[in-house]
């Protein structure tokens, strides 16, 4: 979920309203605003839908002045997505205002006894327990809201980032969290709440991130305050200068973010490596790399742990891993890592992979190689994120905010890092030998060109998205480095166009899905020249003796796999290594242009959101 909130001299409505938009990619299955001023109190206004859908009931219903206001966007936990469910949520004095994001793992029982005291509720939601809790604190002891709240989350369970506020002191906003990320933007005279900053950089450059366990009073003309949950002592504020620009969270010119962001990646993989790697002089480091060295080269084992994408681009960096540092390396989910007891050593280097940096489980599985002494090593997106901050050490890719659910310059970026810490490591390790470290350092510099040339299949995929847009199942199919590749071209297929599809190494298809193939079945198979060219090309044979659609991705001037495939693609030769790197591009475009022939809605595909902060 998203939140934001504003208060200040200038109208909240548009404020949130636009906030909203921005923050849509953490969910969107239904939004709502609360506004308030002094001649008609607290005007809420919520529906199920996007904020688009918002606008469009609050035209009708909504007194939209005020100049303090809160509002949400949801991706639905507790309680299906309908108006009721929609925050914000009232207290039941209808005083209390709350918005959440994030779980209230123990709301059962506090539900229960609210209930006992004689509290209703509408919505079967946790965050109305969450703000009826508050009342209850607040009157049994008279409180002031901060207070209020103060001892109401010291007896939560769970994650949130909230802002809650009281029509009895209209000129404050209480904010806190713990899992959930929370921004502060510090204007003239105003101050603004949101999951990031997006919402407010047209407005400030000075933000104030809160940190894990802490809450703020946010009062018209009056310093923040900002404090811990737990024993309510004050913290020095550390307000950061943004670095983002508005033009980076716009679409300029594209129709939709996720096609943006697919032709950045030529220039993010080169501001990712830009300072680090210099092929001439056979130099790459990265700081949080060349610190740690030590704990690097000691490594008995490297375990890595993502979710989604990210996960897709650990598999990725074990195979070049283990090539380039023979470091026994494992591949996690976080979700699985967290609950399933791991063996964790203190010689165990953990890399967290993550383009948000707040995904709850990957939060867990760090926290829980930080109890056990392994060291951890977060690969990020987005600065200053909870997992970057949470990681002993790290090193950013420099992707640029990623909007489109979808992850794709957030998973080049990722393998640009990953390759060049196993560069760095394999040099030093010399695992490496010297002739292979310095091509690969040339060969990574002029990846981005490669990209470019990638993004030329650009009609062609169009071409063939056309041909299988009905298609109801896909196979996608590659063997080594590009069996993620794989793993991904059917993720990004699945995620936006709802087709279902596998990705498979493609030699494993003869031990299931083979059973699916008839003349009805794309199969896409990643078949550049580098690799297991002739295995892949037995693969294909398979395919085409059971009368499956061949899509192939192939290296440019490839006349032997053209010969079997129905459609192929055409990508610049690049090393088996560095490969993913290529072949991932057209698949991106490939699924990129069926979900828009297929009228999906590519940058906010249902039931799904960018940043999954609850697990
Ligand atoms: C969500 C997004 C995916 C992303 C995954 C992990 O499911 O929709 O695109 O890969 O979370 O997110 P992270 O921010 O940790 O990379």
């Amino acid at each position: 979920c998203g939140i934001v909130g504003y208060i200040g001299h200038r109208e909240a409505y548009p404020i949130v309203i636009k906030g909203l938009k921005r923050l849509e990619y953490r969910g969107y299955d239904s939004a709502g605003v609360m506004l308030y001023n002094t001649e008609s109190g607290i005007k809420l206004c919520k529906t199920k839908g996007k904020v688009s859908d918002l606008e469009v009931k609050a035209k009708e219903n909504l007194d939209a002045t005020g100049s303090i206001g809160i509002g949400h966007t949801r991706w639905a936990t507790h309680g299906v997505p309908n108006d009721v469910n929609s925050h914000p949520h009232l207290s039941n004095s209808g005083e209390l205002v709350i918005i959440h994001n994030g779980i209230i793992e123990n709301y059962a029982p506090l539900k229960e006894e609210l209930k006992k005291r004689g509290y209703t509720f509408k919505s079967d939601t946790d965050t109305e327990v969450l703000v009826n809790l508050i009342e209850e604190v607040q009157k049994n002891e008279g409180l002031k809201l901060g207070k209020a709240v103060q001892i109401a989350l010291n007896q939560v369970v769970g994650a949130y980032a909230i802002a809650v506020f009281d029509k009895k002191n209209p000129n404050e906003i209480v904010a806190a969290r713990l899992g959930s990320p929370l921004a502060i933007g510090v204007g003239e005279g105003e101050y603004f709440i949101a999951s990031d900053a997006s919402p407010f950089i047209e407005y400030t450059s000075n933000a104030i991130y809160l940190e894990d366990g802490e809450m703020a009073n946010i009062r018209l003309h009056k310093p923040l305050k900002v404090r811990k949950i737990k024993d309510d002592s004050l913290v020095d504020p550390y307000i950061q200068q943004l670095q983002m620009n508005l033009e980076q969270i716009e679409k300029g010119g594209y129709d939709h973010f996720m096609l943006k962001e697919i032709y950045e990646q030529p220039s993010v993989i080169k501001d990712t490596y830009r300072g680090r790697l210099h092929a001439n002089e056979g130099i790459v480091q990265m700081a949080g790399v060349e610190d740690n060295l030590e704990k690097f080269l000691n490594a008995k084992r490297i375990l890595i742990v993502a979710c989604g994408t990210s996960w897709h681009a650990g598999l990725v960096a074990e195979y070049i891993f283990e090539e380039f540092t023979r470091i026994p390396v494992e591949v996690e989910y976080a979700s699985e890592f967290r609950y399933r007891n791991p063996i964790i050593n203190k010689d165990d280097v953990v890399i967290a992979i993550s383009q948000s940096g707040e995904t709850a489980d990957t939060m867990a599985a760090i926290k829980l190689a930080k109890e056990n002494g392994a060291f951890v090593f977060g690969v990020c997106n987005v600065v200053g994120s909870s997992i970057s901050r949470e990681s002993h050490a790290g090193a950013y890719t420099h992707a640029g905010p990623e909007i489109g659910v979808a992850s794709t310059k957030a998973f080049t970026t990722q393998i640009t890092v990953l390759t060049m810490i196993a560069l760095r490591l394999g040099k030093a390790k010399g695992t490496l030998s010297n002739t292979d470290f310095h091509t690969y350092l040339q060969e990574l510099e002029i990846i981005p060109e490669k990209v470019a040339e990638a993004l030329e299949t650009n009609d062609r995929a169009k071409e063939i998205a056309a041909a299988f847009k009905d298609a109801p199942n896909c196979l996608y199919l590659g063997r080594g480095y590009n069996f993620p590749v794989a793993l991904e071209g059917a993720l990004k297929l699945k995620e936006i166009s709802y087709i279902h599809a596998e990705g498979y190494p493609a030699a494993e298809m003869k031990h299931g899905p083979i059973a699916l193939i008839d003349e009805h079945m794309p199969v896409i198979v990643i078949a550049p020249k580098q690799g297991h060219y002739d295995k892949i090309v037995s693969n294909i044979q398979e395919i085409k003796s059971r009368s499956g659609k061949i899509i192939a991705v192939v290296t440019k001037g490839d006349t032997q796999v053209r010969e079997l495939a129905d459609y192929v693609i055409e990508i610049p030769e690049t090393s088996d290594a560095l490969s993913p790197l290529i072949t991932t591009i057209p698949l991106q475009l490939l699924s990129y242009y069926i979900a828009v022939m297929r009228g999906c809605n590519v940058d906010q595909p249902r039931n799904l959101a960018k940043s999954v902060t609850v697990e």
